[in-house]
């Protein structure tokens, strides 16, 4: 099976992973949908099983999806299975459940130790095998008392490694300094290529875990021009930070550009969604994709690139080249 280390803690996790994110159901930043729309929680979780079954282990959420709710649903599908998965979950941005909404950002040591305790408690284990900082942008004057209280979580047997979600190199840089840092979690898939966070892990031995790896789905190839994505789902009413879809529809120039390379991802047989993962998994021998994965048949999809080589190099040139890169 197709593994990978998470940097220096030596923890082994699958190549591809679960994104979680979808799962967690309704909520909202800002006065729009954060989240994917309805959920149903007996559909996440044969999805969180089947994934498990076909050797997935890396499952990635945070505590704000659904406002606990991802967490939660992760937490009592791993229940009897803990030590078969590997679970990464997120900290740092601040919501209230009852009204299922962001509120803000705290990253004190108080606040950390806090929510670290109400994520092992949603998640009914005794250990976070990676945290992460969720909010990407936070002062670099603030990192080494994050990392203080990091370490000492660690220490304690709390979490195991931890990591920062940020598409900034040089505050995963700057997260790296402390002994137990072991990924950087950033956007990249075939339309956002990040060479330069791709090298910063190889210079900093991290992990690179992959968010966004499909682009949202738009590299699954499922919504075309016409396509208009629900009302509740953030890609429905999008946030300004959103580049796939605009205004509930997928962005043409994308739509296009995957189009270009269609011949490229599927050659041998592949869909489009294991195309662009199998492109992911031949930019870097450091690349974790975690796909968000809401059904057992996106599970089986996408972990059957496990089992299959990734992208030849000539295959990734052909890209660049179709791409004008
Ligand atoms: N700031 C952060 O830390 C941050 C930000 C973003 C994401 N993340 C993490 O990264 C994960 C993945 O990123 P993402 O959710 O933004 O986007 P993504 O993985 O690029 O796209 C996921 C979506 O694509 C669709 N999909 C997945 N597999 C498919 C398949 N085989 N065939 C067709 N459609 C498929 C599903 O939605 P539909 O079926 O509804 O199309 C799924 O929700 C998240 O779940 C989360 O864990 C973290």
């Amino acid at each position: 099976m197709n593994t990978r280390q998470l940097g220096r803690s030596g923890i082994e996790v699958s190549a591809i992973g679960f994104g979680a994110w979808a799962i967690g159901g309704p909520f909202s930043a800002d006065g729009k949908p954060a989240g994917w729309g309805e959920v149903d929680d007996d559909v996440s979780t044969a999805a969180i099983h089947r994934a498990l079954d076909l050797g997935v282990t890396f499952f990635d959420t945070a505590d704000v999806y659904g406002t606990g709710h991802s967490e939660r649903v992760l937490g009592r599908a791993l229940a009897g299975r803990r030590d078969s998965a590997t679970i990464a979950t997120k900290f740092g941005n601040t919501y209230d459940e009852a009204t299922r909404t962001l509120t803000g950002t705290d990253v004190s040591p108080a606040y950390i130790r806090s929510a670290c305790q109400r994520s092992l408690s949603r998640l009914g284990t005794d250990h976070i095998d990676l945290y992460q900082l969720h909010p990407g942008y936070i002062p670099l004057s603030q990192v080494d008392d994050i990392l203080a209280t990091l370490e000492s979580l660690v220490a304690e047997g709390l979490i195991r490694a931890y990591g920062w979600s940020t598409d900034d190199p040089e505050r995963a840089a700057a997260f790296a300094a402390g002994p137990h840092c072991a990924a950087v979690q950033h956007e990249v898939n075939l339309l956002s290529d990040t060479p330069e966070m791709l090298a910063l892990c190889d210079t900093l031995d991290l992990a690179s875990v992959n968010r966004g790896p499909l682009a949202m789905g738009l590299l699954s190839g499922k919504y075309g021009s016409a396509s208009v994505l629900p009302a509740d789902d953030v890609r429905g009413d999008s946030p300004e930070w959103m580049r796939y879809f605009r205004d509930g529809r997928p962005d043409p120039g994308h739509l296009a550009r995957l189009e270009a390379v269609r011949d490229v991802l599927t050659s041998g047989g592949r869909t489009l969604a294991q195309g662009a993962l199998a492109w992911l998994l031949a930019r870097s021998g450091r690349t974790v994709p975690i796909p968000g994965i809401r059904t057992p048949g996106q599970a089986e999809e996408n972990a059957a690139v496990l089992a299959r080589s990734p992208l030849d190099q000539a295959q990734l040139e052909e890209i660049d080249t179709l791409l004008g890169r």
